[in-house]
């Protein structure tokens, strides 16, 4: 990293608590900052910020990092990008740092997907793309479509992207790990082509729709790559990011046609879940677009069915849900071609609350005739409005249940208050599990408390330095030649800076992360620090006491097994 100054100019402008409370919501207690983590998943404040030291740490998942490293992995942006960012925050100019990208491992597949996205939509546009030209204006995907979305067209010959490809020397054993080829073959061919995103916005898969029959497979998609995480794909989440943002929600629909369809008639806070079951992941992905999420699924049996389990889901998030309810055959896509854009709106305007679609979800299919399925429908409209905490809808709900079956108004709250109360005995505030930590022993403590106050108190630098402290560990040796050598460069040392040092240096700054994870003392004095290094020099020489037994051993000449025992004996009393 060049300019290694600038991130340490920026951080020093800045305060970390600000940079996280614009995000998450932080409470003072003590010298420390608390929050409800966002890298897992939670509810309880387990995020802990240290405005003196500059990093946060989580007690539960212990991610833990500076500044930048929180911008990086809540933004989903990388280093160079958040540096920018933060610099502007800070008034400090970037403009004219060059630090190499450290995103760029995957760099050579990002460029291959770019040049096959660029080659596929070259088809699209000439002689050979006719047919599918007109499938697609058929559909009502005009050219501004097209090119918006980057459409594009796989040829019939089963070779000819491998072929191009190769030519253009990238590796087959790249393009076999990236779904594009297999052996050497093409993956799609004769299939219009979607391009997929990741949530910044680069092309890293393809989904090819057959357009001239209907007798295969409908949809092929990329398999799982180390660029692209099924379990983490939202089509058009990059764009739904910024729209999100404007729109104050986010509306979900399952399709990317729906997706496509609805951005032709202006509404781009949509993403698609393509068809899979809703994943951690991409819970976490959408709760950060917005808190007011809008499911417009197909109007189908399996869409209803989906739009109450992902509402479940996400109102256990504390997430507000509402729900537009197509029609029987309808997806977005096919509605809004056939109702067009304010018969659209219109159902966007009046989604459903998740509470009142699922009561009215419940009376479907009862018959109302039937006193038992009745008695079934009031006891679990009431067992479900036990758990909503808010006192006017729900006497609204009661009222609306005793007029239409003509019960007396004090039964139904009767049985709502004694079903709220036990609830209110089950649901005791969760307390996060812990992560097993790995266990440490006695030289590993030290090694690392040494590297604690090494990063809180400079001198202690000088000290290793001078002291020669032979360190057996590679990952702590490694970590130690870092900082001293950021020390040596640019005359101070704090924890947050070294992470930002480190950041393009996988190993040590692991081992950082686990020493910031295991709370070591801030202060220390010579003599404790001497106390520490002996437990290190101790651990050396009864290392070197087991090697010599070994060798004692294995050696048959006497002589020299006068001369091993006499090492040994002056290594123990330590000469
Ligand atoms: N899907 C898939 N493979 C299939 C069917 C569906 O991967 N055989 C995924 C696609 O990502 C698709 C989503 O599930 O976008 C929704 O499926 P569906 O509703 O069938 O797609 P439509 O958007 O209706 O597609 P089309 O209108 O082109 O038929
Ligand atoms: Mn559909």
């Amino acid at each position: 990293m060049e300019n290694g100054n600038t991130p340490q100019l920026i951080r020093e402008r800045l305060n970390i608590v600000d940079i996280i409370g614009e995000r998450i919501p932080l409470e003072k207690k003590g010298k420390n900052f608390f929050g409800v983590c966002p890298f897992h998943d939670d509810t309880s404040p387990s995020l802990c910020v240290s405005a003196e030291k500059q990093i946060y740490t989580c007690f539960s998942c212990h991610a833990t990092g500076n500044i930048f490293s929180f911008i990086m992995d809540y933004e989903h942006i990388n280093f160079v990008e958040t540096l920018k960012y933060l610099g502007e925050k800070a008034g400090i100019d970037t403009n004219n740092i060059h630090i190499k990208s450290t995103n760029n491992k995957y760099q050579k597949y990002y460029d291959i997907y770019d040049f096959t996205l660029k080659y596929f939509q070259n088809n699209l546009q000439s002689e050979v793309g006719i047919a599918a030209k007109k499938y697609l204006a058929e559909r009502k995907i005009d050219e501004t479509i097209i090119k918006e979305f980057q459409i594009g067209l796989s040829l019939k010959n089963k070779d000819d992207l491998t072929k191009v490809l190769t030519v253009k020397n990238y590796d087959l054993v790249d393009l076999n790990k990236i779904g594009l080829s297999n052996d050497s073959h093409d993956i799609y061919s004769n299939r219009i082509m979607f391009p997929l995103y990741d949530i910044n916005g680069k092309v890293v898969a393809f989904s090819g729709r057959l357009y001239n029959d209907d007798k295969n497979n409908k949809y092929v998609n990329t398999k799982e790559t180390p660029i692209f995480k099924k379990g983490e794909c939202l089509y058009h989440y990059h764009i739904a990011k910024e729209e999100a943002r404007i729109k104050k929600n986010v509306i979900i629909m399952e399709g990317f046609m729906d997706v496509i369809r609805a951005s032709t008639i202006g509404i781009k806070n949509t993403i698609a879940l393509m068809g899979t079951a809703l994943t951690k992941e991409q819970i976490k992905l959408i709760k950060r677009l917005s808190n007011n999420i809008i499911l417009c699924l197909d109007g189908d049996e399996p869409g209803r069915k989906a739009s109450l389990n992902i509402g479940n889901i996400f109102l256990k998030e504390n997430i507000e849900v509402k729900i537009i309810t197509l029609p029987n055959d309808d997806d977005p896509d096919s509605f809004i071609l056939k109702e067009g854009k304010e018969s659209f709106l219109a159902y966007l305007e009046n989604a459903l609350n998740f509470g009142d679609y699922k009561i009215k979800a419940m009376r479907e299919n009862v018959n109302f005739n039937s006193v038992e399925e009745t008695s079934n429908y009031i006891n679990s409209v009431i067992e479900e409005i036990s758990s909503i905490d808010d006192p006017i809808r729900t006497e609204i709900i009661l009222k609306k249940l005793a007029k239409d079956f003509n019960i007396g108004y004090n039964t139904l709250e009767k049985k709502f208050l004694n079903l709220r109360g036990e609830l209110q005995k089950t649901t005791q505030p969760r307390i996060s599990k812990l992560k097993e930590k790995v266990q440490k022993n006695k030289y590993q403590k030290a090694v690392e408390q040494i590297i604690y106050f090494m990063l809180t108190n400079e001198w202690v630098i000088t000290e290793v330095t001078r002291t020669n402290l032979l360190i057996t560990e590679e990952n702590y040796r490694i970590l130690i030649r870092e900082i001293c050598y950021y020390y040596e460069t640019f005359g101070k040392v704090t924890i947050a800076d070294m992470i930002t040092y480190l950041n393009d240096k996988e190993k040590p700054l692991i081992t950082l992360k686990e020493i910031i994870n295991n709370i070591y003392q801030d202060q220390v004095d010579k003599e404790t620090l001497y106390l520490y290094f002996k437990v290190i020099s101790d651990d050396n020489i009864s290392r070197q006491i087991k090697v010599l037994e070994r060798k004692l051993k294995d050696e048959l000449d006497p002589v020299k097994q006068a001369q091993t025992a006499e090492e040994i004996r002056r290594l123990r009393i330590g000469e």
